[in-house]
């Protein structure tokens, strides 16, 4: 059987990923919306400031972050390089500095620290998310640093796995937390089990150009 290379200029091909653009940013809004309306509703204080400042920092401009540099992503598309990598750093940026403080708050409050896996794997997270912008800052400065003998390529690529390592931990972190029986009695068992797929799907499917990205690098470097 003779395989047909893909056309990447083809409708049909624009229309795949531009249909699986719109796909990705529909998960996106439910995962952020509903534990936003659960906050809204529900929670006050710490608990409240921990939801409005995680969820939107992580998979709200964390997730845009990682969008914005995927080639067929919609509002970045007609961004140059340059541009791309500067709505990149500032969005991760802006995310990060959400969900520490989201963190840290919610750490503060708490008498026992780290007792339940939504806690354990959201200080992974943390812990990530600030390697991810010592690793950012390295990979802005690839150039100069390929002076002291750092190879762009590996700076960039540490960059792109610790930030992968740093979103999944927090969306696994996630759906621990809407495994909580507080947020379960507020939505159901139906919706929560909803949730919790909605959020595995769109987190695998956002990590899939980062994966390629690495992939492409990992063969320049080798080359
Ligand atoms: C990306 C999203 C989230 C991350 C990364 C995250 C992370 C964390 C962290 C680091 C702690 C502190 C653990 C400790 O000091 O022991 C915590 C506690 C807590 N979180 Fe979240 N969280 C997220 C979303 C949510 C959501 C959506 C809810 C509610 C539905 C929630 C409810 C709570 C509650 C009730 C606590 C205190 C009890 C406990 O530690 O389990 N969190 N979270």
């Amino acid at each position: 059987m003779v395989h047909k290379p893909i056309n990447f200029e083809s409708k049909g091909f624009k229309a795949t990923v531009a249909s699986y653009n719109v796909f990705l940013h529909l998960l996106m809004g439910i995962v952020v919306a509903i534990p936003m309306l659960y906050a809204f509703s529900n929670t006050s204080g710490a608990i409240y400031l921990h939801i409005v400042l995680c969820v939107p920092g992580y998979q709200l401009l964390m997730g845009q972050s990682f969008l914005g540099l995927c080639p067929y992503n919609t509002w970045s598309a007609d961004l140059n390089t340059v541009n791309k990598r500067r709505v990149h750093w500032v969005l991760a940026l802006m995310g990060s500095v959400l969900a520490i403080a989201g963190s840290i708050i919610v750490m503060l409050y708490k008498n026992v620290n780290f007792n339940t896996l939504h806690g354990k794997l959201g200080l992974v997270a943390m812990v990530f998310t600030v390697v991810n912008l010592v690793t950012g800052v390295a990979a802005l400065y690839a150039t100069p640093l390929r002076r002291i003998f750092i190879p762009p390529s590996l700076s960039k690529i540490s960059h792109i796995l610790f930030g992968m390592v740093a979103f999944v931990t927090a969306s696994t972190s996630l759906c621990y937390g809407f495994d909580k029986n507080a947020f379960r009695n507020w939505v159901g068992a139906e919706v929560t089990l909803g949730v919790i797929i909605f959020t595995a799907a769109f987190t695998i499917f956002l990590c899939i150009n980062p994966l390629h990205t690495t992939y492409k690098r990992c063969v320049t470097m080798f080359k």
